[in-house]
Order: C-alpha cells, then structure tokens, then sequence
C-alpha cells in the first residue's frame, strides 16, 4: 500500500475546489440527530438525481475554507456564477464515483501518552479487572509514570505519528484529554502539546484538562488520598490550567472507586466557571450517577455509558428535549478491548430520544485504535446501529458532542469544507469492509490534506 500525506494541502492554484463525480453525497444536513434522525444521513444520490456524471449529479463547492454550494451540478453552478465565483477559479477533486461525507469527527481521544500496555490484556484474560490492575499501581497509573519521564518534544513526536494514521482514516476534527499528568507542570505540558499539534494541522485538535483521571501516586498513601487530590485539582491545576489557556473542556472519571459523583460535582462546577466546558467519563464499569450528574451539570457530552442505570437513561432523555441536549457519546471499541460483556444499552438510548455520538476512546490501557471506521463498525455489529445511525455519530453529532454543531460535521453552507471521497460506492459500505483502508481523499479546510497514491 503506498499512501502520500501533503503537507499544507493543495497548492493555492485555485481559491475553489469543485467535488465532483460522487455517487452518494452524505450531507448531514439539517442539524443534531436524535431519535428516528439518528438515521437520517441527508443523502444526495446520483443514481436519483439523473445519475452519475449528469447535470443533476451532485456535487460539493468550497471556497477558501468555507462550503459554497452543495446539490445538483447545474443548480450550483449557476448559483455560483451568480454569486461571482467564476468556474475557472475552482480546482477539481473527481470523487470518482465513491462516496463524499463530512470529514469525520472523534469527540474522545487519549491522543498523547508514553509507554504502552499490552501485557494487561493477558493479565485480564487470566482474570483481573481493569479497576483491579489500577488499584495495584498499573493501568493509568503506569502511563502516568511513563508519561511524567517523557518530554514535550516525545510527546509530540508520538502525538504526530497518530496523527497522521488518524487522518488517513478519514478524521479531520478530534478531541484530546490530558490526564496522564495528574500534577499540574505535566497536564500542562500535555495540553500545550495538543494545541500546538493543532495548530500545526491539518487535523484541528481540540484540548480537554482530565486532572480528575486517577488518584496520583503521591496521593494513594495518604489516608485523606482522594479528597487531597481533588482540592489539589480545585485550588492548584484548575487554576494553572485555566491561566494557560489551552483547555477547551474539563472531564473527570466519574467511576465507583475512582471519583465518586460528589467529586465530579464540584471540579465540573468549578471548571465550568472558569470556561471549561464539562463533559464526562460516566458509569463505564458501573453506574455511577455520572449520566444524571452529566444532565445536571448541562454536560456537552456523557461518555461511555455502558453501565447507564434507568435513571441515568431518565435524565439524558429529559436533558434531549430542553435547551442542552447531552450527547451520549459511546465508545464500544473500549466494551470490545476489555472483553467485556456489555456494551452501552444504544438502540434503548435512541429509543428515548438521545443523540448518540461514536469516539475511538484512542489510548493505551483500553482502546489502542485510532481508526474511527473500525468503530462505526464496531457500533453497528455490538451497538446494533444502522450504518447511517453509525455515520451521524461520527459526523454531526460528534461535532455537537464538541459544541461545534455550528461548524463542522455537515456539508452545508458556510460550514468549514472538511470532506472525505471514500473508495466505495455506496454509505452503508464504510461500517461493512471491518477496518478496511477505504478512504481515497481527504479535504480539510478546503485543501487537499491526504491523497491515497
Ligand atoms: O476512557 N476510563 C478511563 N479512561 C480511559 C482509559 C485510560 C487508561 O486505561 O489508560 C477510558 O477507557
Ligand atoms: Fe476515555
């Protein structure tokens, strides 16, 4: 296989680029899904529109870094002519006759760490929990170790080289946490290194502040550990991380046994007040109250989920039909990667009118992938998702789960032209070929980011 990732993207020839020659132009148009519309993926489909390569085709039209038209080839371009934006100005991307969504979005990421984990899945397939191997100094805590030794030029190196897999996987948005610090000069150096990487491109990287990930070493022998700990968050790292500056969201493991719903409670409301927006790793292993403190805490996100309690589904449902929504974001490449079980309880969450999201979870203790399609697929074989339910999780909803339902996550006017041209015909085949190297281009910002050679 010979891949070829361009830096900077296109060359500036043309300030346009037309995407033509799809057979199935995935819009996402329309806002968050929720319900019923978690299936509905906005499809524009050649074969019903006059057929691939005619005048009713549809096509995608970018402009700088913004989507200018998105429809039939005719009606844009005379749009666009009327608009002077001149045909000659646009550069041409030939889809090929594959398939072009939104760039996809992964609303949970672990993106930088050091050291790796593989020896705990033998050691939890000869029986010990994941919390089992934490409470004995592994798990999180042995990439804290590896973490805290490893330099800010380490971490970036390793957060390029994942980097650069993620997008040729078809990503062009992700969120990553710190929370492999767990004292304040490491979170920083954590979240500084997710924000320049960012900057850098072409994937834009959102940074979120996870002090509350784990109780530190340093903390563990002393009888007060853990509420020591959460008032070093509350009156040290909350502050020097919000100085800093880089931290878009605060998260917290709200898990039975590691930060109780009470804890989360008070680093969330401080966080928030200091600009963070909260979000939450809630009731993974065991409920936790963390879907109802994600409600009450107007969460843009309630993560995990795959031991939700009915009250916890209760207060997501309610939270789906006020002014904040909590997008469920689920992770079941994690269920699968701990041998778990069960996976989070998604077609009774659609059924309650909860919009779902899909992330990797990408880290080294319990969800090693970066390749988001692998999930969908995921999703759709143990979440019993629809391939369209699988795509809206991953596009829109996922943008909606970063607070950038606005921006990102659908093919429509004015947002930022971040698009991928898939290596098949149809949608529903991107879940089907299980972690297939399906994608063929990938547009970020306007600009060619990946070409698959
Ligand atoms: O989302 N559950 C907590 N955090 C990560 C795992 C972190 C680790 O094991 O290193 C998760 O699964
Ligand atoms: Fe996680």
């Amino acid at each position: 296989m010979s891949l070829r990732l361009i830096p900077g993207g296109r060359p500036r020839d043309a300030e346009g680029l037309l995407v033509t020659g799809a057979s199935e132009v995935v819009t996402m148009a329309g806002g968050l899904r929720a319900g019923a519309r978690q299936a509905d993926a906005g499809i524009l489909d050649a074969a019903a529109m006059g057929g691939l390569g005619t005048a009713g085709a549809p096509i995608v039209a970018c402009w700088g870094e913004r989507i200018v038209a998105v429809g039939p080839r005719d009606a844009v371009e005379q749009r666009l002519e009327a608009e002077g934006l001149p045909l000659e100005r646009f550069g041409r991307l030939d889809a090929g006759g594959g398939v072009v969504t939104p760039g996809l979005i992964d609303p949970h990421t672990h993106l930088l760490f050091a050291g790796t984990r593989e020896h705990e899945v033998s050691l939890r397939q000869a029986g010990a929990g994941y919390l089992e191997i934490l409470a004995a100094g592994g798990g999180i805590l042995a990439t804290v170790a590896a973490t805290r030794a490893a330099s800010a030029e380490k971490l970036a190196r390793h957060g390029r080289r994942w980097l650069d897999e993620i997008l040729t996987h078809g990503v062009t948005t992700i969120e990553a946490k710190s929370g492999y610090g767990l004292d304040l000069a490491t979170e920083l150096r954590l979240l500084e290194v997710a924000f320049q990487l960012g900057r850098e491109g072409p994937i834009d990287i959102l940074p979120t502040y996870l002090g509350a990930h784990a109780v530190p070493p340093e903390f563990r022998s002393r009888p007060d550990g853990s509420e020591a700990y959460v008032r070093s968050i509350l009156e040290e790292q909350l502050p020097g991380v919000a100085a800093q500056g880089r931290a878009r969201f605060c998260d917290v493991f709200c898990e039975e046994g590691v930060f109780g719903a009470d804890e989360c409670r008070r680093i969330l409301e401080a966080a928030d007040k200091l600009g963070m927006a909260p979000r939450l790793h809630a009731d993974e292993l065991a409920p936790s109250g963390g879907a109802e403190l994600a409600a009450e805490v107007g969460a843009v996100s309630a993560d995990h989920l795959a031991a939700i309690s009915d009250q916890g589904i209760a207060a997501l449902a309610a939270a789906a039909t006020g002014e904040r929504p909590v997008v469920a974001t689920l992770l079941p490449a994690t269920s699968l990667f701990l041998m778990s079980d069960h996976y989070a309880p998604a077609r009774r969450l659609i059924d309650e009118g909860i919009p779902l999201a899909l992330g990797t979870d990408f880290n080294p203790g319990t969800s090693p992938t970066p390749n988001l399609p692998l999930v969908m697929a995921v999703g759709c074989l143990e979440l019993k998702l629809s391939p369209a339910e699988a795509l809206s999780a991953v596009t829109i909803n996922a943008a909606h789960a970063l607070g950038l339902g606005d921006e990102i996550g659908s093919l429509e006017l004015g947002r930022q032209a971040d698009l991928v041209v898939w290596g098949v015909p149809e949608a529903a085949q991107i879940p089907y070929w299980m972690g297939a190297d399906l994608v063929r281009t990938v547009v970020k910002r306007g600009r060619i980011a990946f070409e698959h050679a």
